[in-house]
């Protein structure tokens, strides 16, 4: 039995609704790439068409609801424990103790800011190296976590905590023995003290504000790549930027790059990573 059929012309108004939400230029090739990944959405609704699916998400009413669901089936959520470890070095052996060592930091909380998390193990990766690292330097001004996606599914997800295969592919098991319960059967569940500090948010990155300001850190990891290179350098510029400590560190993918776009960051050269910092405002440049 075959399924609902995407037609062009409302391929064209999901093409519109991408670029306008996600800032994705989604290409005419994408039809059954679009079609597959509504199609789930379909099914949660019970709809019978992509027509009435699309009333759906321009209904006043019903958008609000579902506009997150629409994104979430569109993006791709891939994500794993300890993805990109390269970066994870770069942030126990160079980043974190330079940025305990500004005093104005001392007995503070270190401010953490994970956005477009997808099911959490970004986050959590981020709680484990950076508590073990600052237990190893005596900080004991505390971590606080906020993380932050557009998929209501993947937030819930991620509060949930518990992971199988995949995402586990890259952890070390001495991660898995201290920050994890064994569920059995190749499961495991974050530890209650390990979620205190990480708390999620639903959050869309380019129509909300940031969920605070004064971040030591922000990792917008294997994100960016989803928007065009305008959108990619009005989200670090007008809300990476600002959301940002003076002296603090943007991380982005190792796929990604900011170089020729962002005007507010300037490459910070850590172990060849994607890591930045801020660039000196524009009065101070030449002084
Ligand atoms: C490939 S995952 C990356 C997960 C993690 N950062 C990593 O590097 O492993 C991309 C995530 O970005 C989220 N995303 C896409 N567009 C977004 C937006 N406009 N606002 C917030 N999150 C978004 C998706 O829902 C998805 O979970």
């Amino acid at each position: 039995m075959s399924g609902p059929e995407l037609s062009e012309q409302t391929f064209a108004l999901f093409q519109q609704v991408i670029l306008r939400e996600m800032g994705i230029l989604m290409r005419g090739n994408k039809k059954i790439l679009v079609a597959n990944r509504l199609r789930r959405r379909l099914v949660a609704l019970n709809l019978s068409s992509y027509e009435q699916y699309y009333r759906c998400l321009t209904d006043p009413e019903r958008a609000p609801e579902e506009l997150p669901n629409f994104v979430g089936a569109i993006s791709t959520n891939e994500t794993y424990f300890f993805r990109g470890e390269n970066q994870f070095a770069a942030l126990r052996e160079q980043v974190l103790p330079a940025l305990l060592a500004a005093p104005s930091r001392r007995g503070r909380r270190l401010q953490v800011w994970s956005a477009g998390s997808s099911s959490g193990e970004e986050p959590y990766t981020i709680y484990m190296v950076a508590e073990e690292a600052l237990r190893a330097l005596g900080w004991t001004g505390g971590l606080a976590i906020t993380a932050t996606d557009i998929s209501r599914e993947m937030i819930a997800a991620a509060r949930q905590g518990e992971y199988t295969g995949r995402s586990l592919r890259a952890i070390a098991p001495r991660y898995l023995q201290e920050y994890f319960d064994d569920l059995g059967g190749g499961r495991y569940r974050v530890q209650e003290r390990v979620k205190d500090h990480v708390h999620f948010q639903v959050h869309n990155l380019l129509h909300d504000e940031p969920p605070g300001r004064g971040f030591d850190l922000i990792f917008c990891r294997n994100v960016l790549i989803y928007f065009d290179r305008p959108t990619q350098t009005r989200l670090v510029d007008e809300r990476f930027a600002p959301a940002l400590a003076p002296d603090g560190y943007l991380f982005i993918g190792n796929s990604e790059s900011l170089l020729g776009g962002s005007r507010r960051f300037k490459y910070a050269q850590l172990y060849r990573c994607p890591i930045y910092r801020l660039a000196a405002p524009p009065a101070e440049a030449g002084a």
